[in-house]
């Protein structure tokens, strides 16, 4: 959802769309990129601390879609599979892990296929 809600973060851009849809998302909507590879949601995340940082991502999707995480602009997990779910009003989640600095940081995730994104409902960390 586009809402700040406890231990998830408010989209800040998307290639794309906010929409609502399909049932189950929480907040306000979830992010539909434009169906093309390089585009993404980008949220402005403030880590307490250096160190080794899980990021949740709840999606749906009814094909496969494959993405990478960037942190200030730099690839910090190349490749990340976010399998079909069935449907667009089915939710699931796939974690990451990746290492942070301290403080602000734009966390992207990015389409690596053509299709874009999977619709995103929010992340975690
Ligand atoms: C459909 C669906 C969207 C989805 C899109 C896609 O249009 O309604 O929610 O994002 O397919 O394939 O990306």
């Amino acid at each position: 959802g586009s809402v700040l809600e406890e231990n998830s973060v408010g989209f800040c851009s998307v290639n794309g769309t906010i929409d609502n849809n399909y049932p189950g998302y929480t907040g306000s909507g979830f992010a539909n990129t434009n169906n093309a590879a390089g585009n993404g949601v980008s949220w402005r995340v403030n880590f307490a601390g250096a160190g080794t940082q899980t990021f949740t991502f709840r999606y749906a999707c009814i094909d496969s879609r494959p993405a990478r995480l960037l942190i200030n602009g730099v690839s910090v997990v190349a490749s990340i599979s976010f399998p079909a779910t069935g449907s667009w009003s089915t939710w699931a989640t796939v974690t990451v892990n990746a290492a942070v600095s301290a403080g602000v940081a734009d966390v992207r995730l990015e389409a690596t296929g053509s299709s874009g994104l999977a619709n995103i409902d929010h992340l975690a960390v």
